[in-house]
């Protein structure tokens, strides 16, 4: 079906997820969609994420998206069940939440595994619930990292601050466990900070490429799967500044050019 999928972040982390999906589903195109005029989603009570998350889905309807994927965890934390109705059968809704969960419940039964992420995510405890309805043997210790997202999206300018990572990573919180998941699709962006600080001992976990391949399967189960790829990707935002799009790269691998929302 060649309509495109539609991805969304509060700011431009969720275009580590884009990069993902688009290296494994060239022929898909893609309409980006950035908040960024209400970033940061992790410190907002959930009602305002579901308010923004809904009006977010009637922009990627449309411009006729066939998928809508959540690439924020926070927004999937406080909203995904009420956007799955809100949308209907009117496109398909996914997260970056269940294809992580699915992984660590194949790959890392019966140990205990970390989980970063911003207030709204840890709080939520959506991942714990998650695990949990699926009787899966993972025992989590979740903190939140509400620091990080600001940093991040200032690395630009400001560079990053390796002294605020590993304060958190040495948290009593995350201590002997098997693994981390990156829980904010923001962090991919300092996955290599983190690695250093743990020197590779565990394996850290984000949700890119294991996202890309959920949907690849989704769409081949479904028989979504374009056909052709219709020559042209839209990254929108709903406040562009030039720093926002100087920092593309370092969530895309290569600058996009970002468009402001007009209507
Ligand atoms: N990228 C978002 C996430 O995955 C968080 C950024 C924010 O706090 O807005 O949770």
């Amino acid at each position: 079906m060649n309509r495109p999928i539609g991805i969304f972040d509060s700011g431009i982390g969720g275009l580590t997820v884009a990069r993902a999906v688009k290296d494994l589903l060239p022929k898909e195109a893609i309409v980006y969609f950035g908040d960024t005029a209400n970033l940061p989603y992790g410190d907002k009570d959930t009602a305002t994420i579901q308010d923004h998350a809904l009006r977010i889905c009637d922009l990627l309807l449309k411009r006729q998206c066939k998928v809508i994927l959540m690439a924020c965890n926070s927004a999937a934390a406080a909203a995904y069940d009420l956007v799955q109705a809100y949308v209907g059968k009117r496109a398909a809704v996914l997260n970056v939440i269940d294809p992580m969960v699915n992984h660590i419940g194949s790959q890392f039964k019966g140990q205990p595994i970390g989980l970063i992420g911003t207030r709204q995510t840890v709080q939520s405890g959506i991942y714990a619930r998650k695990i949990q309805a699926l009787r899966l043997d993972v025992q989590l210790k979740a903190l939140a990292t509400p620091l990080l997202v600001p940093m991040i999206e200032a690395s630009f300018t400001q560079g990053i601050n390796q002294e605020i990572i590993d304060n958190y990573l040495q948290s009593p919180v995350l201590q002997h466990i098997e693994a981390l998941i990156l829980g904010c699709t923001h962090y991919p962006a300092i996955k290599t900070q983190i690695q250093t600080f743990y020197q590779h001992r565990l394996a850290v976990l984000d949700a890119t490429t294991m996202t890309a391949t959920y949907l690849r399967n989704f769409l081949v189960y479904h028989q979504l799967l374009s056909t052709y790829y219709q020559g042209q990707d839209h990254f929108v935002v709903s406040a562009l500044t030039a720093d926002f799009e100087k920092a593309t790269r370092i969530f895309f691998g290569e600058a996009v050019h970002l468009e402001e929302l007009t209507d």
